[in-house]
């Protein structure tokens, strides 16, 4: 079977990175992560106390070394060599990041990145502007979403699992406008591909989600 590229985007807490390394470990092909690579560089503006300054940060974008490594269904997220896998998931992180991802400079940055890991095929990258954007080309498009009300009930999960401490109704608020904010912006917001297979997860398990798109991957192939 031909090695795909398959694109998956959607807001936040709609499913994309578990059904996407699931689907990347059946498929055995790399896993992209690049809502991860936005909080990499989050997490380095936040550490370099540059505010609001736009050239310093224009600086971070052109300098940065983000590396991604997928191995065993986890992916690693280094920064300059820094392991920052754990922290760029922390709840100030995700506050910030969509501000950040708003800049032209960085999205510039990522986008040379992304493509640049996708070259060889058998990828499956997920994000917000993947299908419409960093591969108009992919050859499975998929627009993953689910209510707000069930994408913050995750989430809360998520995070109070790992021990933090999180009010549900501040996480909803904060998801929402995430959501409003990347979907507003003006360069590569979040929105469905014309082409993109649309699935809602919020009443689907996670196997009727990845089995819907391996059913695509297969009609894909057989016409590739
Ligand atoms: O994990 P979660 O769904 O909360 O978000 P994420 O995939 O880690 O992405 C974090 C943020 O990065 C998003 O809210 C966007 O602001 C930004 N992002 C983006 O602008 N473009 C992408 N391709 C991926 C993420």
């Amino acid at each position: 079977m031909k090695k795909l590229i398959i694109a998956i985007d959607g807001p936040a807490g709609a499913g994309k990175s578990t059904v996407a390394q699931i689907l990347a470990h059946r498929l055995r092909y790399n896993y992209i992560d690049t809502g991860a690579m936005y909080r990499a560089i989050t997490w380095k503006v936040m550490k370099t106390n540059v505010n609001n300054d736009i050239i310093a940060i224009e600086n971070i974008a052109k300098n940065i070394k983000i590396q991604l490594d997928y191995v065993d269904g986890k992916t690693n997220v280094f920064v300059d060599g820094f392991n920052v896998t754990e922290e760029i998931r922390n709840p100030a992180i995700s506050r910030l990041v969509s501000e950040i991802a708003q800049i032209r400079a960085i999205r510039d940055a990522m986008l040379q990145l992304q493509r640049h890991m996708a070259t060889a095929g058998g990828v499956v990258m997920d994000g917000r502007d993947i299908g419409t954007h960093v591969l108009p080309n992919a050859d499975v498009k998929v627009f993953l979403t689910a209510s707000i009300k069930e994408r913050a009930d995750r989430r809360w999960r998520e995070l109070t699992e790992k021990g933090f401490i999180v009010n549900r109704e501040e996480l909803e608020k904060e998801i929402a406008d995430r959501d409003k904010a990347d979907s507003e912006r003006e360069f590569a917001p979040l929105i469905q591909a014309s082409d993109a297979i649309l699935i809602d997860t919020t009443t689907l398990s996670i196997e009727e989600a990845v089995t819907a798109i391996l059913k695509n991957c297969e009609e894909r192939s057989s016409l590739v």
